[in-house]
């Protein structure tokens, strides 16, 4: 393992979204002790009324940065925008985007209302495209910027009562995509991860894993691939990491040559599953057309 000189974020301007705790808080405390300029998003507050993004904001401040708070919900269109050209107005520019604010709702898919699927995908997925879209033309003018987004390993993976949370994930590992294919070319490098901390959020899921060590899941065991993502030597783009407990690793959809048949029947398709199940000879698409390769199309 061979290690760089340090990374810094002096005089560069970074948002995170959902940044009132949790990993968003440690993602902020960790850019701002390597020099950042924040703007802390949080829509919530605290038990005693008070704004929980103005409470990391002045953690940052009493520590020397410099930060300042936005209450903005990430699930309106209007204030996400509004975030955005809070940076711009209060720091000049924008220079890393962190889309991390979230929420879940769990129940087996027969059981959910459409207002508990648009709950989940207005803060995951609409809040993702919203905050890109308006960050986007900013850093592309610029000719730079790092943007970060949360996905999670049940977005690529799945998991059991989580329809909302697992689309809505999903469908950002399909924008992370979409957005650095659309800015390709340019210093500009769009990924997303997927952590696991023991969190708010995932207190309840590891409540009813008890077997599973949760001191080994601190936030500060995924801001280093946060921090990475949205440092100037970035060299990825597009991808997805998964990131938890020390372990940091590639996740990607993979794709077979399969079974080729000229007259393709169904019956052929009964014959030969173990041919078109077969991973072996894979590739890693990086956008769609690549998977032409493996078409008899000539
Ligand atoms: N903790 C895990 O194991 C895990 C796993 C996979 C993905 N994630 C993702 O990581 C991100 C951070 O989650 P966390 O685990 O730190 O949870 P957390 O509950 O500690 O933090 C989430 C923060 O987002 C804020 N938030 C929620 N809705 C918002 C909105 N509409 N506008 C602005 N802020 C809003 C909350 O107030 C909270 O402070 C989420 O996107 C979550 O889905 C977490």
């Amino acid at each position: 393992m061979t290690t760089s000189s340090q990374h810094r974020f002096d005089g560069q301007v970074a948002v995170v979204t959902g940044a009132g705790a949790g990993l968003g808080r440690q993602h902020a405390l960790e850019l701002a002790r390597r020099g950042a300029k924040l703007v802390i998003n949080d829509v919530a507050k605290a038990a005693d009324g008070s704004w929980v993004a103005e409470r990391t904001a002045s953690e940052l401040r009493a520590l020397g940065g410099e930060a300042v708070a936005d209450m903005a919900d990430v699930s309106d269109e209007e204030a996400v925008g509004a975030l955005i050209e809070h940076a711009v107005q209060a720091f000049g520019a924008i220079d890393i985007l962190i889309n991390n604010a979230g929420n879940a709702i769990t129940a087996p898919l027969w059981k959910l209302s459409t207002s508990d699927m648009k709950a989940v995908l207005d803060v995951h997925l609409w809040g993702t495209f919203w905050s890109m879209r308006a960050a986007l033309p900013h850093m592309r003018q610029r000719g730079y910027g790092r943007i970060v987004n949360t996905a999670s390993a049940l977005g690529a993976f799945g998991a059991p009562h989580s329809a909302p949370y697992v689309a809505a994930k999903a469908g950002i590992i399909g924008l992370t995509r979409v957005a650095a294919l659309d800015t390709a070319g340019t210093d500009i490098r769009v990924n997303s991860i997927a952590p696991i901390a023991y969190t708010a959020l995932a207190k309840d899921f590891f409540d009813h894993h008890p077997s599973v060590n949760v001191e080994k899941l601190s936030t500060a065991t995924v801001s280093p691939v946060v921090l990475y993502l949205s440092h100037e030597s970035c060299e990825l783009n597009g991808e997805l990491l998964s990131v938890a407990a020390g372990r940091v690793a590639r996740i990607c959809t993979i794709t077979a040559p399969g079974l080729y048949s000229e007259h393709l029947t169904s019956e052929q398709v009964a014959d030969n599953l173990a041919t078109i199940m077969d991973p072996a000879g894979y590739i890693v698409p990086s956008k769609s057309m690549d998977q032409y390769k493996l078409l008899k199309l000539n």
